[in-house]
């Protein structure tokens, strides 16, 4: 489901039971790839899938006190903010406004 709005459009990306607590899945729209990651206290985010080093994608990636981990060097993101936070990721990626709608989780894309 998707609803337009004026800053962007709500997409259903997936079901808030998709994610386990400290995990990531992969959410492709369009040409676009994303990260749904939810945290140990259950809250939801969302940022660029592919990492800024090499362009791996971080849905293989190590969720954990909130933080994920590239799987391929083991650069790091915090993933509230997207800022790079361990070499040999150094360029922040973006995130997203996520909301609730019932069960689905809904990413806020332009
Ligand atoms: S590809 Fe992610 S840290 Fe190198």
């Amino acid at each position: 489901m998707t609803t337009a709005t004026k800053s962007g459009q709500w997409v259903t990306a997936c079901k808030v039971d998709d994610v386990s607590l400290e995990d990531v899945i992969r959410f492709d729209f369009g040409n676009r790839t994303f990260v749904v990651i939810r945290s140990a206290e259950g809250e939801f985010f969302a940022m660029d899938g592919h990492c800024s080093h090499e362009k791996i994608h971080l849905a293989g990636g190590l969720v954990d006190g909130g933080i994920i981990e590239c799987p391929r060097h083991f650069g790091t993101f915090d993933y509230r903010t997207g800022e790079s936070r361990k070499l040999p990721a150094c360029v922040d990626l973006r995130t997203y406004p996520v909301r609730l709608v019932g069960d689905e989780v809904q990413l806020l894309l332009e």
